[in-house]
């Protein structure tokens, strides 16, 4: 009787246990590079609470900002070998496929919808396709951070003013061709150095997104904005592809919908952001500026000297171009 009872509270135990183990939640974890209260991080809490809600729990999300899981290749590297599920991030994946650099073409959009309508329709279909077969990754949505303004120690009135000056250049070669071809001596470095860089004087300034100019306080060191809004930041959720291939057809379809939500999320919050951060860098000292119509057309110009590059790497990068004109 005693072993039959110890027999039947063992049977009890492990089922108690199979039972907890089929109701723990899934943790997904999602590594960014942004600062709180970024569009970048805002989008991947969105994208948290809308599929932990859409699964009813089965999957829990842990959002890890601010390069907490260090700066942006690390992570990238540990999302495409499945250390992590997610990471949020941008053209630092054309370093895997060339085609990426292109979400982010220089003087391509004339407006944030414009961009919109290119990056719900062909033109990511066109950039992305091919990409998970050969990064390991899938490109799950694509959200903006903002147009590109420069910041600088001295106002820049025309291209002249760019020559020389050492501007910080995130590390891809988009940018750093952009750069040379304003005459910019591009200081190429990751994200999470720039404010170092900008407090020991390194740099003389760079390029940011109004939101990244307010989360690092750029405008107290280099209080001259000159909005030239020559590049509009993508960033994008990215899945570990095996992991998303694995899935039951039902939680994958939770996972497109959480990030079709998210973006949308941050493509309608993004000008109310930036209406709150032009009040912040003003009142803080910040000096934002316009530049003139001869200095925005050597910009364009600039810009579209740049695209030789993708002319050179992306094999489909006039379908690309030909879509995106059509969204205008
Ligand atoms: O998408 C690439 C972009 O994020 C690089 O710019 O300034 O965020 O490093 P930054």
């Amino acid at each position: 009787m005693k072993r039959f009872c110890i027999i039947l509270l063992s049977l009890a135990i492990l089922s108690f246990g199979l039972l907890t183990a089929a109701q723990a939640a899934i943790t997904i974890q999602i590594a960014g590079m942004k600062p709180e209260g970024e569009p970048e991080t805002l989008g991947m809490y969105k994208f948290g609470e809308i599929l932990t809600k859409l699964s009813n729990g089965k999957y829990e999300v842990k959002i890890f900002p601010n390069s907490q899981l260090g700066k942006e290749n690390a992570y990238i590297a540990n999302t495409r070998r499945g250390t992590i599920q997610m990471c949020a991030t941008g053209t630092q994946t054309s370093a895997l496929f060339p085609a990426m650099a292109m979400l982010e073409t220089p003087m391509l959009y004339d407006s944030l919808e414009h961009a919109r309508r290119a990056m719900n329709g062909k033109t990511f279909e066109y950039i992305n396709r091919g990409f998970p077969e050969k990064s390991g990754l899938r490109t799950l949505n694509a959200f903006p951070l903002g147009f590109r303004h420069f910041y600088s120690k001295k106002p820049l009135t025309s291209m002249n003013d760019l020559k020389g000056l050492k501007m910080r250049v995130p590390n891809i070669p988009l940018y750093v061709n952009f750069a040379r071809e304003c005459g910019i001596s591009g200081q190429p470095m990751p994200f999470a150095e720039v404010p170092a860089a900008l407090d020991q004087g390194v740099i003389d300034g760079g390029d940011s997104p109004f939101a990244d100019i307010v989360a690092l306080k750029m405008y107290e060191i280099t209080p001259n904005i000159t909005t030239s809004g020559h590049i509009l930041i993508i960033h994008s959720l990215y899945i570990n592809e095996k992991f998303y291939s694995e899935l039951p057809a039902q939680d994958k379809a939770w996972f497109n919908q959480a990030a079709k939500e998210s973006a949308d999320y941050v493509w309608d919050l993004l000008a109310g952001l930036e209406k709150e951060a032009i009040k912040t860098i003003t009142e803080g000292g910040g000096k934002i500026s316009e530049p003139s119509p001869e200095f925005k057309a050597a910009m364009l110009e600039a810009g579209k000297r740049s695209w030789k590059l993708f002319d050179e790497t992306v094999p489909n990068a006039k379908e690309i171009l030909d879509s995106a004109a059509g969204y205008k």
